[in-house]
């Protein structure tokens, strides 16, 4: 008899997690036998819940808020990109019966602003709002695509200061303050206000002309960032769904061997939002 492989993405809150549909979409369209659930996990239960899962047979698990720190700390060894980000969002088991964790949500961004939209990175200038995990996890592939420069925005000047000292210097930070009289050609917003549909104090002209804005949270209306981009005559203002699917499948291609196509489930994604 032919037995179903074991995925699951765990997190707090999960009610409203889209992976387990864009994961059973990935499954039909690539024609592979999995299930893949989301489960209501909480920092305390973490360990437990992910010690269970795999012993009953799991093969993969993703991991969101609150638990990709104390996932990156509890897989049996991490990937480059994992370790600069200091967070994982993907496990996987091995042969070896270890536990690798990665984290591809960088790639996730990378591939959607690049290949989905046609935003050029290299010889751009970027602004990363917010310097928590989200952060944390873009930086290295974003450094991968060469831009002219980035700068790292924080409500908490010493986290935006801090950062650059890890990653060797190759970016600087600074508060929004100082933010006054500069220009970027790309806007990321990576810190959390998008949840409570609030934005980081910004100064006018902040975007260059044609320049792109991109909200790395997603909601089913425009986000207070993506709001604000269109405000300034962004020729492109995002939300993070593309890069929610983005990252999705390179987990899939880690756990299963082979990448699905992602327009097509983007595109339904998108036709599903209310309008
Ligand atoms: P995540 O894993 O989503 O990045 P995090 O590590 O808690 O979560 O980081 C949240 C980020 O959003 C931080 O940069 C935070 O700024 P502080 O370091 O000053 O706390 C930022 N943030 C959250 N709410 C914000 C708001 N209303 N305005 C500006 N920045 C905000």
């Amino acid at each position: 008899m032919k037995t179903i492989d074991h995925y699951a993405v765990f997190g707090s809150p999960i009610k409203h997690s889209k992976s387990p549909r864009i994961h059973n979409l990935f499954a039909t369209q690539t024609n592979q036998t999995l299930d893949y659930v989301a489960h209501e996990v909480n920092a305390e239960q973490f360990i437990t819940a992910v010690t269970d899962f795999f012993a009953q047979g799991g093969k993969g698990l993703n991991c969101t808020v609150p638990l990709k720190e104390l996932a990156w700390l509890n897989a049996s060894h991490r990937t480059e990109r994992a370790e600069s980000a200091k967070a994982v969002n993907t496990l996987i088991l091995q042969a070896d019966g270890l536990i690798l964790g990665d984290n591809t949500d960088g790639v996730g961004l990378v591939t959607d602003l690049i290949v989905n939209n046609s935003v050029e990175l290299k010889n751009k200038r970027i602004l990363i709002l917010g310097a928590g995990g989200a952060t944390r996890g873009i930086l290295a592939p974003l450094l991968n695509e060469k831009p002219a420069c980035i700068t790292v925005a924080n409500r908490t000047v010493s986290k935006a200061i801090q950062l650059p000292l890890e990653f060797n210097h190759r970016f600087q930070g600074c508060s929004f303050d100082q933010l006054d009289g500069q220009n970027f050609d790309v806007i990321l917003n990576a810190t959390s206000a998008s949840l409570s549909d609030e934005l980081p104090p910004l100064p006018q002209n902040l975007l260059t002309e044609n320049g792109v804005c991109y909200d790395l949270a997603y909601g089913n209306k425009p986000t207070a960032f993506v709001r604000w981009g269109q405000l300034q005559n962004a020729s492109k203002s995002l939300d993070g769904l593309g890069m929610l699917v983005e990252q999705a499948a390179e987990a899939f291609l880690l756990w299963r061997g082979v990448r699905p196509k992602t327009r097509e489930i983007i595109e339904l994604l998108n036709a599903e939002r209310p309008l």
